[in-house]
């Protein structure tokens, strides 16, 4: 007699099969972790078999490894079972469809290991089992044994041949997910490397040689390892972002994110939604909810550029969060932690526009714990060459030029101009500067005079006042009074600042303060 047979169909009530079914084909829908996926399955199977042990096996190179078990002692669940050596398992898998062992001259692999017979004395005792297949391929194998050999005389072939199935599913999901995990673990860390490297590359390049810049670079290290609120004051153009990007490069949370806020371009209407964050239905339109700025900057840091645009009517929101810690997207029930440096910035003279109650004292006091003040690029002139060779240098490259040079001229009109715009003023007007003496020319080496560094003279600040005209109207004042007085006034601003193209000093020479003149010069309209 045959010590195997392929087990027939018998007839069984089709309801009986059904719910147990039922629920291990949705468990393979639901979210579960592949353990519990297969641990169910056996449950369900049980109650359709009536085993005293059962295996989920995976096939893993050539061995069946344990993926869940049920009635075995632990010590099964731990080892791989190589089929060469268990002629059952190896039977198992090389049969279509399930396979009822009837007798015990093939040791059966889980001998003395189950936990109803924890000496193995039981000899005889029922075994089934079915390998597992996705489309062809056989990815593992599910057993059934009980200590009466008699048990498992009813159970029709079909029942194990789908759950069987069901396994073979479920193992592949487990495989799928296995597979979509380590890309996505290794993606993670591709992006996680990418954001360092670019935080260094963009946190080490506070460049420059004077007092002034080392004082700044001594001040960032100083204060990269602390969460203190930084505010970072400068002329436009001197390196406040790239002070910020340092900050946070140098920080513990350099390995989080930095994320970037430009407080000008926020409109009032959406700038609590954007900062705190809203849930859905919290005003028309809010058809998702969203986590604001703060929320995504959670463990890293939050840089608020151009702080002092921010509109008044947020600013005390900000310092609460400032104060507590806590954020509250726009309608939710309460509030939350979130752990996040701030670090801001701004042009303006904060404390000239508390006076002026553009801005709220206290926000600026919470913000002010620790002021950075990057000076201007005619205050450490000594930065102006080494800058100039590094923006060249940039410059060479992406042109594709041989050795570039300033000629000892063209050096000379650099450290003699003021640089309103600072260095980003210097940035451009070299790039434009190489272009142009390059003319075209790659490969070769470039030499630049002073001719090629045209419109030093009218280069104009970004972001700040235009330079008036120093030629002012040759014709007679004509119109009213006030009229006349503004022209007067346009004359002799344009007239100052040509001396000393420095809105600061400009302010003092008039003996104005520097918000009042900018004001003015807005209104007279010598703004840009
Ligand atoms: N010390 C520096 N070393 C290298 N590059 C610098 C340095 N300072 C400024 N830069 C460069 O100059 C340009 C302007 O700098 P940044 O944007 O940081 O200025 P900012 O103070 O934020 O200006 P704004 O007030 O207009 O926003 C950038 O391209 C920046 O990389
Ligand atoms: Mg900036």
């Amino acid at each position: 007699m045959s010590t195997t047979t392929i087990v027939r169909n018998t007839t069984r009530p089709a309801r009986d099969l059904l719910e147990p079914l039922m629920a291990s084909a949705l468990d393979l829908c639901a979210n579960l972790a592949a353990e519990d996926r297969y641990r169910r399955l056996l449950e369900a199977l049980r109650r359709v078999v009536p085993y005293d042990a059962a295996a989920l096996l995976r096939l893993d190179h050539g061995v069946l490894v344990p993926a869940a078990t049920a009635g075995l002692a632990p010590e099964a669940t731990r080892r791989g079972f190589d089929p060469a050596e268990h002629p059952r398992l190896q039977r198992i898998l090389a049969t279509q469809g399930p396979v009822r062992f009837e007798d015990t001259s093939l040791p059966d692999p889980f001998d003395g290991l189950l936990a109803a017979d924890p000496h193995g004395s039981i000899e005889v005792h029922a075994c089934m089992g079915c390998a597992l297949r996705v489309e062809g391929e056989t990815v593992g194998a599910l057993t059934v044994d009980a200590l009466d050999p008699h048990a498992f005389e009813a159970v029709d072939a079909e029942q194990l041949a789908t759950f069987a199935a069901l396994a073979a599913a479920a193992v592949r999901t487990a495989r799928l997910i296995d597979a979509l995990e380590q890309a996505a673990a290794q993606q993670g860390l591709v992006a996680h490397q990418l954001l360092l490297e670019a935080q260094e590359r963009a946190g080490s390049e506070l460049l420059g040689v004077s007092e002034a810049i080392a004082r700044v670079r001594s001040e960032v290290d100083l204060l990269a390892h602390s969460d203190l609120t930084v505010l970072i004051t400068g002329e436009t153009g001197v390196g406040k972002e790239v002070v910020a990007r340092a900050l946070h490069a140098q920080s513990d949370r350099r390995g989080e994110a930095l994320i970037y806020v430009n407080c000008a371009a926020l409109p009032e209407s959406i700038a609590e939604s954007e900062l705190f964050g809203h849930v859905r239905g919290a005003f028309t339109g809010a058809t998702q909810t969203r986590p604001g700025r703060f929320e995504a900057a959670d463990a890293g840091t939050l840089f608020l550029d151009e702080i002092g645009e921010l509109a008044l009517s947020i600013q005390p929101k900000l310092l609460r969060v400032l104060q507590s810690g806590e954020v509250q997207r726009i309608g939710a029930d309460r509030p939350s932690r979130v752990d996040v440096r701030v670090v801001a910035a701004t042009n303006r003279d904060l404390a000239e526009e508390v006076r002026t109650g553009r801005f709220r004292a206290d926000l600026y006091h919470r913000l002010s714990v620790y002021p950075l003040h990057v000076p201007p690029l005619r205050e450490r002139p000594e930065d102006i060459e080494p800058l100039a060779g590094y923006f060249l240098d940039r410059a060479r490259i992406r042109l594709g030029l041989g050795p570039v040079r300033l000629s000892p001229a063209a050096r000379a009109a650099l450290l003699d101009y003021r640089w309103p715009g600072n260095v980003r003023e210097l940035e451009h007007v070299l790039a434009r500067t190489a272009l142009r003496a390059s003319a075209g020319r790659r490969r070769e080496a470039v030499r630049i005079e002073p001719e090629h560094l045209q419109g030093l003279e009218t280069e104009p600040a970004l972001d700040s006042p235009r330079a008036p005209s120093s030629q002012p109207p040759a014709a007679l004042v004509e119109g009213t009074l006030a009229e006349a007085v503004d022209e007067f006034k346009r004359r002799r601003i344009a007239e100052v600042y040509e001396q000393s193209r420095n809105w600061a000093e400009t302010a003092r020479r008039l003996g104005l303060d520097r918000g009042n003149l900018h004001r003015l010069v807005r209104r007279l309209g010598l703004a840009g």
